[in-house]
């Protein structure tokens, strides 16, 4: 069938991209943000956005402590499908993993051998893991804080134990303040990651759109960057998208069945 004409053509060993959305963490318990039990449902998304965090930092700190509760507070762990793309990427096979997710559930399965969750990630450019698979977080990562003035990262959790404390909002010692370390609502991506994902995309052989509504900058039109420089183009969603008719596969189907199989038919 289809899917096997793509392992087929991952076997072959090109330069394959995966580039997933909301739809990959989803079995994993993660809520989305749209949709039936999406958080937008019991948040006002417009305190969120990058212009209220500019306003009134403390206010924003306040209900971002709420926010992340709700979305994290029960934990999740990594699902089979963030597992396949780990091992096929382990096993050579994919070359980046480019998310639009803030989860960091790719980071976590990783093979454990290879995890350096502490220093060796890094949102803004990317980084390669012993050159095997680069991971681009698109949207940057929800367990981590940044400082606006002088880039330090701290973890996430720290930020949101002092603003339990009171600290409003949480501050860095050279006294700027810290943001969630992710792209809110009305703030630019940066230059740099979006490039590298361009470049990403057009350097691709085959380019797996998975979990992603693809309808939103810059997801709607990086598989059409892929495809249009020559790149085979497989898409695994649930429903369909605006890039169904470039796609060389189109897999209407949950990632916990497709990703497990592509996987072992590209292995085995
Ligand atoms: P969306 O919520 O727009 O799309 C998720 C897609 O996953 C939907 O089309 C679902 O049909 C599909 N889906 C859900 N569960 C699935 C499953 N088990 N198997 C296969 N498919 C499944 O999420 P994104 O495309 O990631 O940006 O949204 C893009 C961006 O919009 C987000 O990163 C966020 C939002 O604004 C920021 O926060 C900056």
């Amino acid at each position: 069938d289809d899917l096997e004409r793509l392992a087929d053509e991952v076997e072959r060993n090109g330069t394959v991209v995966a580039f997933t959305g909301a739809g990959i963490s989803a079995p994993s318990g993660v809520p989305t943000f749209r949709g039936e039990g999406g958080v937008w449902e019991r948040f006002d998304e417009g305190q969120f956005t990058y212009g209220r965090f500019r306003r009134d930092p403390a206010g924003f700190w306040e209900d971002r402590l709420e926010l992340h509760e709700a979305m994290f507070g029960d934990g999740y762990e990594p699902n089979v499908a963030h597992d396949a793309l780990a091992t096929l990427g382990a096993a050579g096979y994919v070359d980046a993993i480019i998310t639009q997710n803030t989860d960091g559930l790719h980071e976590r399965a990783l093979p454990a051998n290879e995890t350096n969750a502490d220093e060796g990630w890094q949102n803004e450019s990317g980084t390669d893991r012993d050159d095997e698979t680069t991971l681009l977080e698109l949207h940057g990562n929800a367990h981590r804080a940044v400082c606006t003035a002088c880039g330090r990262r701290i973890d996430a959790e720290e930020a949101f134990d002092r603003v339990a404390d009171g600290e409003l909002p949480p501050t860095c010692d050279c006294g700027g303040t810290y943001k969630p370390d992710v792209v809110l609502f009305g703030e630019q991506l940066s230059g740099a990651t979006l490039q590298r994902a361009r470049t990403l995309a057009r350097e691709s052989d085959i380019f797996l759109a998975i979990g992603s509504s693809l309808v939103v900058e810059p997801a709607a039109s990086l598989p059409r960057a892929a495809s249009s420089t020559g790149a085979t183009l497989g898409i695994v969603n649930l429903e369909s998208t605006p890039c169904d008719d470039a796609a060389a596969v189109v897999r209407r189907e949950d990632v916990t069945t497709a990703l497990p199989r592509l996987q072992t038919l590209v292995l085995e």
